[in-house]
């Protein structure tokens, strides 16, 4: 979800019917996109500067460029454009896995959008795909592969969603809609299988399971589980939470497990409190109460004037163990609470787990977690244990080419009582004051942040950030005005991702690389179809190389879409265009199978857009059936003779 548009949160009027043509057309102007670059003339002096640093405080970065000089990517790439439907390279096809309403279980109900309710959507595929998890089961006796995909239901767009809600919205917002609404959201396992047909869902699995925001318990676990600042009027106990919602990223840990991360939550929630309110300034920091949906109205957990703290239980990493739907979800409270991007796991040379995590907000921090525990390979239980208790990191990107990965640990440097700081439970619940307080980096909006287990090497996605001022400008945030995002490398010393002092360098800035003021450093071996803005999702493949996700590139003119990343050697920081989704749609979750021969992907809000309804949607992708709504849908690309996507 792009928060700088906030796309679908305010009431908009059916605009009647209109052409793709039109709504292109009328985008692009209203967009003007040049607009206000021209404060960052000048600035790129700063940014090469940082670049000549870091290349001299390591060398070693330098001569593991020249040492590969080989070329990653041998598809055709993809065309600019912006249209009703999605385009892969030709030779590569396209299977649609599953849609927004799509059954799971033998009972699911047939899809009636202009009929959806609460009980239906319990047992249907959920709302705007985003993180896409992928856990290999073994073979059957025919051999098919399959696995599970674990999707994140992030959003709802309320207006696109469900009919006749625009015309009045909110009053529209009834009870019964609240209540689709929430079971929209959440997430959901499924059995797939890769058939004659391409990847389909097994209905009816075993191991099909809707994780939803209302109707799923879940357990609090680390130092802030039973804590007082998690207890609300339904869960005296602080322990036990009901639902998960905003799980935009996420990850799949090296025990199998699904993590969910937990991004925008403050919007779901109305109300105010007071200024002297002990959790006013801890709201305030997180921007609770948003007021994007009307849950409030008809719940009074989503008020914050009734239900003060149960903002406090929402912003954490959730774990599910996808192969056991019976299973109690945890909210991690070890990792911290803010607005989580992703949790991108990865073992480290010692044997701990570390997860990398962005909080994508403007101005807001980077952050990893060190599991005090090491990872066993023979002990799956004891691993499911692990991220309950350890370190949490935030960075700051120093000029010199360091990271400094300052710990929030209460007692230690200025987490104390004297600046209200109580607990450990206070410094996680308030993770974003402490971050204040240490002097993290501020950052334009982390959102994926990917490790690579054989290098050492992470990447930190930063989509983009318009409200920097020149004077807020800094090594690791070089433009003001940063309306096209750009990509950090953290290289782990020896590849020891628990090291508190790592190195990092800018890969690439985006936008488009023709208009000098834009700032963009891409390699010049770029085409005009190669650069994008607003990098969001990322995954590394199966041979190590980079694929990025954008949210928010139209505002270049183009779709967003999925790019292919050059990463070492002569063509570093060269990119090539490899799928764009359909109008309105970010594109979220990229991610390979273990052969990585196919690439899973989710298209998130197809047809949203400024004016966008249930009645007046931007496209009807991937049905284009009249009075069918637009439908988030995940879909998986192979290469049509098979083989590794991208060689
Ligand atoms: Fe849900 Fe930061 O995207
Ligand atoms: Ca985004
Ligand atoms: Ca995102
Ligand atoms: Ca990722």
């Amino acid at each position: 979800m792009d928060h700088s548009e906030n796309k679908s949160s305010n009431p908009r009027i059916a605009k009647g019917a209109r052409t793709i043509g039109d709504i292109i057309e009328a985008r692009l102007s209203r967009r003007g996109f040049l607009g206000g670059v021209a404060a960052t003339t000048g600035l790129m002096a700063s940014g090469c500067a940082t670049s000549e640093v870091v290349e001299e405080a390591v060398p070693a970065v330098a001569e593991a460029r020249e040492a590969t000089q080989t070329v990653a990517f041998s598809f055709e790439e993809i065309t600019r454009g912006m249209d009703e439907t999605h385009h892969v390279p030709s030779g590569y096809t396209t299977d649609q896995v599953i849609r927004w309403g799509d059954p799971l279980f033998n009972d699911s109900p047939e899809f009636d959008p202009m009929n959806q309710s609460e009980a239906a959507q319990l047992k249907q595929f959920g709302y705007n795909n985003d993180y896409l998890g992928f856990v290999a089961l073994p073979a059957e006796a025919d051999g098919v592969p399959r696995g599970l995909l674990c999707a994140n239901h992030e959003y709802v767009s309320s207006l696109l969603m469900q009919p006749g809600i625009a015309a009045t919205y909110p009053d529209s917002m009834t009870k019964e809609a609240c209540l689709t609404e929430m079971a929209a959201h959440g997430g959901s396992v499924v059995e797939i299988k890769q058939t004659a047909e391409g990847w389909k869902p097994v209905i009816g699995s075993r191991y099909n399971r809707r994780i939803t925001a209302h109707a799923t318990p879940m357990r609090m676990t680390g130092p802030a589980a039973g804590h007082d600042r998690v207890k609300t009027q339904e869960d005296p106990t602080g322990l036990t939470v009901a639902g998960t919602m905003n799980n935009c990223a996420g990850g799949i840990t090296p025990w199998g497990t699904w993590l969910m991360a937990e991004e925008n939550f403050n919007g779901n929630f109305l109300g105010t409190l007071e200024d002297d309110h002990p959790e006013a300034e801890n709201h305030k920091r997180f921007g609770v109460a948003g007021g994007w949906y009307q849950w409030g109205r008809h719940f009074s957990r989503y008020d914050i004037s009734k239900e003060p703290n149960e903002p406090n239980r929402f912003g954490w990493v959730v774990e599910v163990d996808p192969m056991d739907p019976t299973s109690t979800p945890k909210k991690l409270t070890a990792l911290g609470r803010f607005k989580h991007e992703g949790a991108e796991s990865v073992i480290a040379p010692n044997g701990h787990v570390v997860v990398y995590m962005g909080d994508d907000q403007r101005f807001d921090y980077v952050y990893k977690f060190v599991s005090k525990n090491k990872f066993d390979p023979d002990n799956r239980t004891a691993n499911k244990d692990l991220l309950e208790d350890g370190t949490l990191y935030v960075a700051r990107f120093d000029e010199d080419g360091f990271v400094e990965w300052m710990p929030l640990t209460f007692g230690e440097g200025l987490l104390t009582p004297e600046n209200g700081f109580n607990s450990q439970a206070d410094v996680l619940i308030g993770a974003r004051l402490a971050g204040d307080l240490l002097g993290a980096t501020p950052m334009d909006r982390p959102e994926d942040v990917e490790p690579h287990a054989e290098t050492g090497n992470v990447w930190v996605m930063l989509t983009n950030n318009s409200r920097r001022t020149t004077d807020e400008i800094d090594a690791a945030n070089p433009r003001a005005e940063n309306r096209f995002g750009h990509i950090i490398q953290i290289t782990e010393p020896d590849g020891d991702f628990t090291a508190t002092q790592s190195r990092w360098e800018i890969l690439v800035q985006c936008g488009d690389p023709s208009v000098a003021e834009v700032g963009a450093t891409w390699n010049p071996l770029t085409s005009d179809d190669g650069w994008y803005g607003s990098p969001d999702n990322c995954a590394v493949d199966p041979t190590g190389r980079l694929w990025i996700a954008t949210d928010g590139n139209e505002k270049t003119g183009a779709g967003d879409g999925i790019w292919a990343m050059e990463t070492d050697g002569e063509r570093r920081g060269t990119s090539k265009a490899f799928f764009r989704a359909p109008i309105g749609a970010e594109v979220c979750g990229p991610r390979f199978t273990d052969d990585g021969g196919t690439l899973f992907l989710a298209v998130q809000h197809p047809g949203d857009g400024d004016g966008a309804t249930f009645e007046a949607p931007t496209t009807r992708w991937p049905d284009f059936v009249d009075g069918m709504p637009p439908r988030p849908t995940v879909l998986a690309i192979r290469k049509k003779d098979g083989g590794p996507i991208g060689a």
